[in-house]
C-alpha cells in the first residue's frame, strides 16, 4: 500500500529517494516524506498531498543535503493524511527514523506501554510504536541497532517492511519485512532499499528479495543479511531485466492508456514461449496427470479484477477439465473455515504477488494440505514463493492503478492451463484442443485489430460521461466480463456502476432503471444470445439507453440497442480478452473526460499489502 525506498552511498540521497518515490506513488499517494542525515542529525520533511508538493518544498531533493536516507510514499491506515502522520516517524529525542508499509495490529497495546514509560506521542500511526519502541530498546538494553531492531520485530504483531536510519550510526540503512514487499537493491558503493524495483531499475538491476524477518544491514561498501539470531544468511542476488521504459510513460498521457495498447505484446509474451509443436507446454509447473486425476475440487481465491479473472477461469477450467470449479474472494476464504484438503487445487490469482488477503488465503490453503498453483505477475513476489508451482504472466511491471495487461495475460494464462488440463485429463477431444491453441495463438493480433477501432469507443464515451449509474449485464462468461468492466468503470471515473447476471436484474435491481439509465449489454455468447436480447427488451421497455457488444455478423442487436460495438469472434471461452477491451476504453475515456486522476484514483493504491 505503502512506498519505501531507502539509499547509501555517494550521492545526494534526497533527489534520489524523490525520483524513486515518484515511481512508488503508485502505492500510495496521500502524503510522502523524506529523512537524510545531513552530517549532524537526521533532517525530515513531509508534506500531506502528492509527492509533488514534498518535491517542490524540498526543490526536488537540492536543499536536503546527505547521502543517507529514507523515503516514504504513504496510503493512510491509521490516522488521516497529514503532515504529521506522514512517514518517516521518528522516535523521541529524534534519534530514529522508520519508514513503514503494512499494519502493526498491537500498535495499542505497545503505545500505551511506552506511554507509561513517559514517552509522548505525536502521530495516529501505527508506525511511530516502531520508531519510539526501537529508541526505548536501544537504550534500555544498551544495545547496538541490530539488536534494537530483533527485539522489536519480537514484539510488534501484524505486516511491515520497515526501513531505519539512526543519528548515533550514519552510514548503516536497516531494513526488515514481513509480509510486506520489500527488496534490496546493490549497486557500486551505493546500495538501496525499495518496496519495488521500478524505484531503483534506474541504478541497479541486481538485486535481493528478503524473507520474512531478515534483517539487513547496508553501507556504502556492502549489505548483509541475517536471521533474528545474527547468523548471516547467504542470499542469491537476482538478475531484473525488465525494459527501464516498460516502466516510463513513454510519451503516453497517462500508464493506463499505454498499459491497455501493451496488450498485444503482454499477451504475446505470455503465450508463445508456452506453444510448442501445437502443444500447449507448462515446463513451469510440476503437477502430474495422476495428481489432477485426484483433485476433486479446483478452488480460486483472488481479490478485485484478479477475482474477476478467476470468475471467467470457472466457466472455462469447468467446461475443459469437467472438474467442479469454486471461485472465492480472498479476504472471505480465509476466514470462513474452508473445505479445502490435499484433494483440492487452490489456484491463487494476483498480479503484485503480495496482496495481504490472498496471500493468507495461500497460507490457509497450504495449512489445510491444498496443493497450490498460482498466477502471478512479480516474479519472487511472496505469494510466488510461497506456491507449490507458479504460472507467471509476462505482462511486465503495470503501474496504473486500474489493471489492464496483468488482467489479459492472468486471462491467457488461464486459457493455457485450461487447455492444458483438458488434455492431461482427456476431457476434451483432440479437435478441441487444437482449435483452442490456435485460437489462442490468434489472440494478440485481434486484440491488436479492436484497440485500432478505439475512436468508435471514445466516441460513444464522449456522448455518455455525465451517467450517474451504469448497469453491465451479460450471461455465462459475459456476466463474468461485466464484473471486471463495472470495476474498471467506478474505480477511476467514480460513476456508479453494476454488474449483473442478466436473467437476474428483474429480481429486484431493475426497479432502478429509468429513462435514460445507461444499460452495457455483453452479447458475445451466442448460445445464450436471445435470452440476453430479452433481457436487453426489459431494460429498454423501462427506458434504458444501451451499448450493445457482441461478435462481428450478429447484427440482429441492432434492432434491440442504441448503439452497437462489434468484435471479432473466437472460442467462446476465450471472448472475455477481446470483449474487456471495449469495456477498459470506454472507462478510461470516460475517466479521462471527467478529468479523473486515471493513474491514481482516489482511496485506492495499486498493491493492497493490508487485509
Ligand atoms: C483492479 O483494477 C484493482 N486495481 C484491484 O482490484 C486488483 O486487481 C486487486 O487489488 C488484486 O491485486 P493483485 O492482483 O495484485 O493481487
Amino acid at each position: 500500500m505503502c512506498g519505501i525506498v531507502g539509499y547509501i552511498g555517494g550521492d545526494q540521497a534526497a533527489p534520489l529517494l524523490l525520483k524513486g518515490l515518484e515511481k512508488l506513488e503508485y502505492r500510495g499517494y496521500d502524503s510522502a516524506g523524506v529523512a537524510v542525515y545531513n552530517g549532524k542529525q537526521l533532517e525530515i520533511a513531509k508534506a500531506k498531498g502528492r509527492l509533488k508538493v514534498l518535491s517542490d518544498m524540498l526543490e526536488e531533493g537540492k536543499t536536503l543535503k546527505g547521502t543517507i536516507g529514507i523515503g516514504h510514499t504513504r496510503w493512510a491506515t491509521h490516522g488521516a493524511p497529514s503532515d504529521i502522520n506522514s512517514h518517516p516517524q521518528v522516535s523521541d529525542s529524534g534519534k530514529f527514523a522508520v519508514v513503514h508499509n503494512g499494519i502493526i495490529e498491537n500498535y495499542l497495546t505497545l503505545k500505551n506501554f511506552l506511554t507509561g514509560k513517559g514517552i509522548q506521542f505525536v502521530s495516529e500511526t501505527d508506525t511511530e510504536v516502531v520508531a519510539q519502541l526501537l529508541e526505548y530498546y536501544y537504550h534500555k538494553y544498551q544495545c547496538d541497532i541490530f539488536e534494537a531492531i530483533a527485539r522489536v520485530i519480537h514484539k510488534v504483531e501484524g505486516s511491515y517492511a520497515l526501513g531505519i536510519i539512526c543519528e548515533d550510526c550514519p552510514d548503516e540503512l536497516y531494513a526488515v519485512r514481513k509480509d510486506s514487499p520489500l527488496i534490496v537493491g546493490l549497486g557500486e558503493g551505493e546500495n538501496f532499499i525499495a518496496s519495488d524495483v521500478t524505484a531503483i531499475l534506474a541504478h541497479t538491476r541486481e538485486i535481493y528479495r528478503l524473507n520474512d524477518d531478515e534483517i539487513v544491514r547496508l553501507t556504502r561498501g556492502g549489505v548483509t543479511v541475517y536471521n533474528t539470531d545474527r547468523d548471516v544468511v547467504e542470499k542469491q542476488a537476482v538478475h531484473i531485466d525488465w525494459d527501464i521504459s516498460a516502466a516510463e510513460k513513454g510519451g503516453y498521457e497517462h500508464f493506463m492508456f499505454k498499459e491497455i495498447m501493451e496488450q498485444p505484446k503482454a499477451i504475446r509474451d505470455t503465450i508463445s514461449p508456452r506453444i510448442r509443436n501445437g502443444k500447449v507446454v507448462l515446463d513451469d509447473i510440476t503437477l502430474t496427470r495422476e495428481q489432477l486425476e485426484s483433485f476433486r475440487r479446483i478452488v480460486i481465491v483472488a481479490c478485485g479484477s484478479a477475482y474477476h479473472v478467476g470468475v471467467v477461469a470457472k466457466y472455462a477450467l469447468e467446461k475443459m477439465t469437467r472438474i467442479p470449479v469454486e471461485v472465492d474472494v480472498a479476504s472471505e476464504f480465509r476466514y470462513r473455515e474452508p473445505l479445502v484438503d490435499e484433494k483440492v487445487l487452490v489456484l491463487v490469482i494476483s498480479q503484485s504477488g503480495e496482496t495481504a488477503d490472498t496471500l493468507a488465503a495461500l497460507r490457509e490453503a497450504k495449512r489445510l494440505g491444498a496443493r497450490t498453483l498460482s498466477i502471478v505477475n512479480v516474479v519472487g513476489s511472496s505469494i510466488a514463493n510461497e506456491s507449490d508451482d507458479v504460472l507467471y504472466t509476462w505482462a511486465g511491471p503495470e503501474i496504473a492503478v486500474a489493471t489492464t495487461k496483468a488482467y489479459s495475460t492472468q486471462l491467457a494464462v488461464v486459457y493455457l492451463l485450461a487447455l492444458y488440463m483438458g488434455n492431461l485429463l482427456g476431457t476434451i477431444s483432440q479437435e478441441t484442443y487444437a482449435a483452442g491453441i490456435q485460437d489462442l495463438e490468434k489472440l494478440p493480433d485481434q486484440v491488436s485489430e479492436i484497440l485500432s477501432n478505439r475512436e468508435h469507443i471514445q466516441y460513444f464515451a464522449s456522448k455518455n460521461f455525465n451517467a450517474k449509474d451504469i448497469f453491465f449485464i451479460g450471461r455465462n462468461i459475459d456476466y463474468a466480463l461485466s464484473l471486471e468492466g463495472s470495476l474498471k468503470l467506478k474505480e477511476i471515473s467514480y460513476i456508479h456502476s453494476e454488474a449483473y447476471a442478466a436473467g437476474e436484474l428483474k429480481h429486484g435491481t431493475i426497479s432502478l432503471v429509468e429513462d435514460g439509465t445507461l444499460v452495457v449489454a455483453l452479447a458475445s455468447y451466442l448460445p445464450l444470445f436471445d435470452k440476453t436480447m430479452s433481457n436487453v427488451k426489459e431494460v429498454k421497455a423501462r427506458g434504458a439507453y444501451v451499448l450493445g457488444l457482441t461478435v462481428e455478423g450478429k447484427t440482429a442487436i441492432e434492432k434491440e440497442t442504441d448503439f452497437v460495438f462489434y468484435l471479432p469472434q473466437t472460442n467462446s471461452m476465450m471472448q472475455p480478452s477481446l470483449m474487456v477491451i471495449p469495456l477498459q476504453l470506454f472507462a478510461y475515456y470516460v475517466a479521462a473526460m471527467k478529468g479523473c486522476d486515471i493513474d491514481k484514483p482516489r482511496n485506492l493504491a495499486k498493491s493492497v499489502t493490508v487485509e
